[in-house]
């Protein structure tokens, strides 16, 4: 896959040096031709050469900021040497800040080293061709200028425009080992809030019955507050790579990511002031007892499991699937099938967000809105007995939302469920 990224890079940087060339030359000497300028005083032209700087400098600023958007979300760029600095800091830098500074840096520095065979061509020509003068060289520059900004803008936009319709993929950019380091390396806003608020949901759960966890990813943050009450937990995501991630946090195994902190702060939402470490190791214990099965699931099945659960919790799941609110829908649909009639439903989901960042790459997520949470459980949940609120975190700058909806809901019984 990296070796793609790569290939359509140099294929992409090739393309537009090339294309960049044409349009550029192409204009400056029509411009020389067309004498639009001729006659103009020398201070006028050097006026005319730095206007023409300027309106460069503001097409390239449009398009460094879309290659910086592309790198974040594809991994390639339309310049090689711009994806190699962003590749070489992105696995040490915490956010994507400092990459894409780095990539806009080089991407800026390859396009003036590009601006000098234009020199060495004007004055060349102005010098060895007795009907060139140096002012035509001067307007052929500004000439090349103009169009080249006008190329950068239009490359921009294309960006853009492929951006729109792309995000970063599951199957093939998601590295559980980076969420787990951008994401749970201590307990953030949204978690203080979230974790708070299972420990609460999770008092409405029936007791001693098995508890599943669907679209868990490489996480355990969640899982502690049901160790106690559930018979068995299930946790279940659609990547082997996160269930990978479960199993050496089970077993113990060198590296595997450090949970205690999030331990502790669950077992203060349970109401223990300070927790001991004796405490918190109980936890971790207890629950990785609890812990019988890692499952592969798919959210877009229409029955991912053949079971029905008393308890569903599934935090960031289906929001952060997909990018398209309908196939969102469709999703809960199917997550929310394997509660049981009368269960409980515990969800949580990005607040109106249009993606997050893992690792330097963005996910999508569906935009949801509390409304739209309350639309998709209203025929099969109770909405009487049950929450959904929204919690600002202003984790905007860092990982692309800046608040949460946090919900719990009963499932309808069979007999009240409604007709119709
Ligand atoms: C943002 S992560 C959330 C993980 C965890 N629930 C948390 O709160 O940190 C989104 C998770 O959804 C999972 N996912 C993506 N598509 C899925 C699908 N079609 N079915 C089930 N899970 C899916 C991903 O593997 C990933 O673990």
């Amino acid at each position: 896959m990296e070796i793609r990224r790569w290939g359509l890079s140099l294929v992409a940087t090739a393309m537009s040096a090339y294309a960049l060339d044409v349009v550029a030359a192409a204009a400056g000497a029509g411009l020389v031709a067309a004498g639009l300028l001729d006659g103009l005083r020398q201070q006028w032209v050097v006026a005319v050469l730095v206007a023409s700087y300027a309106i460069w400098a503001w097409g390239l600023r449009a398009n460094l900021r879309a290659n910086g958007a592309l790198l974040v979300a594809t991994g390639t760029s339309t310049n090689v040497l711009s994806k190699a600095a962003y590749d070489l800091l992105v696995r040490r830098a915490k956010g994507d800040r400092a990459p894409r500074v780095a990539a806009a840096v080089t991407y800026a520095g390859t396009e003036v080293v590009k601006e000098l065979p234009y020199y060495g061509v004007a004055f060349g020509a102005a010098v060895s061709v007795e009907a060139i003068t140096s002012a035509d060289a001067l307007v052929f520059l500004a000439g090349a200028n103009v169009a080249a900004a006008a190329y950068e803008y239009g490359l921009a936009r294309v960006t853009r425009v492929f951006l729109s319709r792309r995000y970063a993929s599951f199957e093939d950019d998601w590295v559980p080992a980076r969420y787990l380091t951008d994401y749970y390396s201590a307990v953030e806003p949204d978690e203080v809030a979230t974790i708070a608020f299972i420990v609460d949901a999770l008092r409405h759960a029936e007791r001693d019955r098995p508890v599943l966890f669907f679209g868990v990813g490489p996480t355990l943050h969640h899982v502690f507050a049901a160790a106690e009450l559930a018979s068995e937990l299930h946790l279940g995501d659609y990547l082997p790579a996160n269930l990978a991630e479960l199993q050496r946090w089970i077993d113990g195994a060198p590296g595997a990511h450090d949970w205690r902190p999030f331990v502790r702060h669950t077992l203060r939402c349970e109401g223990i002031v300070d927790p001991t470490d004796a405490e918190v190791s109980a936890r971790e214990e207890l629950t990785k007892k609890k812990i019988t099965q890692l499952v592969r699931v798919d959210a877009r099945q229409a029955h991912p499991l053949d079971e029905s659960y008393a308890t569903v919790v599934s935090p960031y799941c289906a929001d952060s699937a997909t990018d398209d609110i309908a196939t969102w829908r469709r999703l809960m649909r199917n997550i929310t099938g394997l509660v049981r009639p009368g269960g409980l439903f515990v969800t949580a989901a990005l607040h109106r967000s249009r993606g997050y960042t893992v690792g330097g790459r963005r996910f999508p997520s569906a935009n949801v809105g509390a409304d739209d949470l309350r639309a998709a459980l209203r025929t099969d949940f109770d909405p009487a007995r049950g929450s959904i609120e929204v919690c600002p975190t202003g984790q905007d700058a860092a990982h692309g939302y800046a608040s949460v909806i946090l919900c719990w809901a009963r499932k309808r019984s069979v007999q009240d469920h409604p007709i119709g």
